[in-house]
């Protein structure tokens, strides 16, 4: 029999979770599922046939028509609604402005729970990243992490990522968009963002990626090595 082994990684947009669980699953060798890239692929449903976001129903019959997939074999893996590749679709603004109003609609979740509980049965050992990952979706996780930063930080982090990937953006509107998804993030009644229950509390404010990625690392490596 196999045994899976499940890490966690939860916490508000742009206190570095993705780049955090790509390295970490990189170090140690595990799958790494990045579960709103799922939400936003829902977000690019309801814009690609004008579905409202806040139809929950409708959302969640368009999913399981169209299909959201990874390829896993890309690095990291690609995003797929049927067979169109979406990773740089959903990045973009107008899907960040929908998604945490169609990540609200409990039969939304419903649906991209059982397909992230179902990757996670596909993968011995899996690193996976949200907002409800280890106080939902995989209570039995071996390790819970959940990563907080500053405000203006994050506002940097995201502003320097869509920079990067050639998107004229402006600070202002970058904090105002974190700020109003925490909130609809933070208050909603199902799996709404909070710091699972004996979670590792880490701020990356002020610290590299490599030393939050070793110190993850260390705890990681105790409790597989505890199984
Ligand atoms: O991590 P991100 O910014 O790509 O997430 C996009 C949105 O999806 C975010 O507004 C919250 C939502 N989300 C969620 O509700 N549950 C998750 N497990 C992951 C993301």
């Amino acid at each position: 029999m196999t045994v899976h082994s499940i890490i966690t990684i939860d916490g508000a947009a742009g206190t570095g979770k993705s780049s955090v669980a790509q390295l970490l699953a990189k170090e140690i060798g595990a799958g790494c599922l990045d579960s709103g890239a799922m939400y936003r692929a829902v977000a690019v449903l309801a814009k690609d046939f004008d579905i409202e976001p806040k139809d929950g129903p409708a959302l969640a019959t368009k999913v399981n028509d169209i299909g959201i997939s990874f390829n896993w074999d890309n690095d990291p893996p690609a995003v797929l609604l049927g067979e169109r590749d979406v990773s740089e679709r959903i990045r973009e603004l107008d899907i960040s402005g929908i998604v945490s109003s169609v990540a609200k609609q409990p039969e939304v979740r419903a649906v991209l729970m059982d397909q992230q509980r179902d990757i996670a049965s596909r993968h011995p050992l899996l690193v996976t990243e949200g907002r409800d990952q280890g106080s939902v979706v995989f209570p039995e996780a071996i390790v819970r992490f959940f990563l907080e930063a500053d405000l203006e930080e994050r506002t940097k982090r995201r502003t320097k990522q869509l920079q990067e990937s050639g998107k004229d953006v402006h600070p202002d509107v970058i904090a105002e968009d974190i700020k109003n998804r925490d909130r609809i993030d933070t208050t909603r009644s199902d799996g709404p963002l909070i710091c699972p229950e004996g979670a590792i509390v880490i701020n990356t404010s002020h610290q590299s990626l490599a030393e939050v990625v070793g110190e993850m690392e260390r705890v990681v490596n105790e409790a597989l090595e505890l199984k």
